[in-house]
């Protein structure tokens, strides 16, 4: 079985700044990869630090995903700086705050659809556009049980997020022909600074967890895994997938 070794390859990462995306750029590297960040937020120099830390290497570019341009030009940075792009994680993401529908001002939907539907969109024309140039690779993006099942006040998130699924589904009958995979994570929670204040809520923390099998929220090391395996060639064959990593929530 092929491993799940990232030596010689580079891989891209969005919303490497902070929690699941920084943990899968320190697991990436940790694999032998070279990584290349793109992010809003500075803090990804943290990552690259953490990276360089123990002899790894990795890259930060200022990017916006919700610019097609920008996206561009980090898939081109990622060729220029490393040679080469193998895969790609595109993860960043917002969280708009909860409330129900009638109540969602357009400000907020609009950054949701912008940054969770579009910025994967984009980051994935601008990625295909490389890998069939050069024959193919792998492509992970995060969407979330908010993917598979719905919790209230949650509108706009948990459509997006379905949207990211039906994307990758898409690219993936579109491009299988083409060496390319396409594959979607869909994590349930996971303690990051999106998160935070449900982990700091006793009240939401107990209301979640009743409801949950595991009885615990997830921390972003254990997301990470997935994202290298999907990414690797021993997912060879995984190819739309979209994977509950919720500890049971949807099984339950
Ligand atoms: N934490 C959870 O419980 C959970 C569960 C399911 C899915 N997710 C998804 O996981 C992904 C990562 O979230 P996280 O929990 O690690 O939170 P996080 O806030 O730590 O990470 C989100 C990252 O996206 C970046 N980002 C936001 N808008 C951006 C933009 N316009 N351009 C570039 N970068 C941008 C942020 O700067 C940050 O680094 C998101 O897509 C989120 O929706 C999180």
């Amino acid at each position: 079985m092929a491993g799940m070794t990232f030596a010689d390859k580079a891989v891209l990462v969005t919303g490497g700044a902070t929690g699941i995306g920084r943990a899968a750029c320190v697991a990436f590297a940790r694999a032998g990869a070279q990584v290349m960040i793109g992010d809003k937020d500075a803090q990804a120099e943290e990552t690259v630090a953490i990276i360089a830390q123990s002899g790894g290497e990795a890259r930060f570019v200022p990017t916006d995903v919700t610019d097609p341009a920008a996206v561009e030009a980090l898939v081109a940075a990622c060729v220029a700086q490393f040679g080469r792009m193998d895969a790609a994680f595109n993860n960043a993401g917002v969280l708009p705050p909860q409330r129900p529908i009638h109540e969602v001002p357009v400000d907020e939907m609009n950054l949701a659809i912008d940054v969770d539907f579009k910025g994967v969109f984009y980051a994935m024309q601008s990625e295909i556009r490389h890998f069939l140039k050069v024959g193919g690779g792998a492509i992970v993006n995060t969407a979330s049980v908010g993917a598979l099942i719905a919790d209230p006040n949650m509108s706009v998130y948990c459509a997006m997020k379905h949207a990211v699924s039906g994307l990758t589904k898409a690219a993936a009958v579109e491009y299988a022909q083409k060496g390319i995979r396409v594959n979607a994570i869909a994590p349930g929670f996971v303690v990051t600074p999106m998160t935070q204040h449900w982990a700091d809520s006793a009240d939401f923390r107990a209301a979640f967890f009743a409801n949950n099998v595991s009885g615990r929220a997830a921390v972003p090391d254990e997301i990470a895994g997935t994202v290298l395996h999907l990414c690797s060639d021993a997912a060879s064959f995984i190819n739309g997938a979209t994977i509950a990593i919720d500890g049971g929530q949807t099984a339950h």
